[in-house]
């Protein structure tokens, strides 16, 4: 019974985002009801329809606008029409940058009820968390093409690794794994073929398990981690990785555990200068949307690691209890975990549980 009144900022976005992010909302107010705390929305269309509109994902003084906010909760952003690179840095990647999100944190569970692509794997065996960092790495704007149309055009894209930045996502994975049963952190690499990042993201990667002794440590090259992931997930708790491999394997974790349709993310700012953005895995699946069958599970699963992030744990357990018990019923799942439920009627039976 904290009494409290947080103020978030919604972004819908496109597709999907649209249908799922409402049922997220209802499900946080009703938890929010029941352990005494309350929630103020505040809405923006940021979008690529607003694109289409106005030539911008969001208007220029968009980061000022959200900065005074307690958290972000978004949806996807993303449509046939707007070019993904044009979606992705005219709203994402100047969020992370700006709020300055460096954490990435993607949970990888297989629930109660859900089958794994995995042949043979339960619940028991996959239960880790990705930590991606967020705002440096592979994915950076220096760089820049020459020659346009020639026939000896270029291209060429720099990766930047700083040692502030690399050493926080570290120190984040393993304090976060100290708060874990496993206590263990694996760092992807691959500084077998990338000669100088990641040698050094190897070497960052030392001292850090040299400041946290109590936390046993692994390093794979992310070729055979992917590898990995499929044939032995049992083998990971914490899993730190750059920007480009935390990337992929935030999304190939998800598959593993079912469906990419109940995957949650955070993109955190640990010191808590800036307000954190939440938001699903998923993207704003043009192919689905607007027949109201999308999986709201990942919207919810993302607001309550939203509720943990504000500080409101005991509200955020209880919502993860109403979502697994919600796909632990067959009639309340939806198409992509193999039911016939529709997003409204799998929002439902959330709240019901919650009740
Ligand atoms: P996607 O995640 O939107 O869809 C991939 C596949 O998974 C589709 O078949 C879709 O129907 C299915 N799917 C996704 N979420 C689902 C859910 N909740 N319930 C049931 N099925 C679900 O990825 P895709 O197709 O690569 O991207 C579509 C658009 O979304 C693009 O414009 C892309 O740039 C954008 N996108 C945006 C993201 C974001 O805003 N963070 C993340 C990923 C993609
Ligand atoms: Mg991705």
């Amino acid at each position: 019974m904290t009494g409290k009144t947080y103020r978030i900022a919604v972004i819908p976005g496109d597709g999907i985002g649209q249908e799922v992010i409402p049922v997220g909302q209802r499900a946080a107010e009703a938890v929010a009801d029941v352990h005494g705390f309350a929630i103020e929305w505040q809405s923006f269309d940021w979008s690529c329809q607003r694109y289409a509109e106005t030539g911008r994902m969001m208007p220029e003084d968009g980061i000022e606008a959200v900065k005074g906010f307690d958290a972000i909760y978004l949806g996807a952003v993303g449509w046939p029409g707007v070019p993904d690179h044009v979606s992705l840095w005219g709203l994402l990647i100047p969020l992370r940058r700006e709020l300055d999100l460096y954490a990435n944190v993607r949970p990888v569970r297989l629930l109660q009820g859900i089958t794994s692509p995995l042949a043979g794997r339960g619940p028991e065996d996959i239960d880790f968390i990705v930590v991606r960092e967020n705002v440096e790495g592979e994915y950076s704007e220096v760089g820049g093409r020459l020659y346009h149309g020639s026939d000896h055009e270029m291209a060429s894209q720099l990766s930047i690794f700083t040692r502030r930045g690399v050493d926080r996502i570290l120190d984040y994975a393993f304090e976060l794994a100290r708060k874990r049963k496993r206590r263990h952190v694996t760092s992807a690499t691959k500084s077998n073929g990338i000669v100088h990042t990641m040698p050094y993201w190897d070497e960052r990667f030392a001292a850090a398990a040299a400041r946290f002794p109590d936390i046993e440590t692994a390093q794979y090259h992310i070729d055979i981690l992917t590898a990995h992931f499929v044939q032995h997930p049992d083998w990971f708790d914490v899993v730190v990785a750059s920007n480009l491999f935390g990337d992929i394997l935030s999304d190939l974790g998800p598959a593993v555990a079912g469906s990419i349709g109940i995957a949650p993310a955070a993109n955190l700012n640990p010191t808590r200068e800036f307000p954190s953005l939440f938001e699903p895995v998923h993207g704003s699946a043009p192919d689905i949307a607007g027949q109201g069958i999308a999986n709201p599970i990942a919207a919810v699963w993302t607001a309550a690691m939203m509720l943990d992030h504000l500080g409101e744990g005991a509200a955020a357990a209880a919502l993860e209890r109403a979502m697994e018990a919600a796909l632990a019923d067959p009639a309340t799942r939806t198409r992509d975990l193999g039911g016939s439920a529709d997003t409204r009627a799998c929002g439902e039976a959330v709240l019901r549980a919650i009740r």
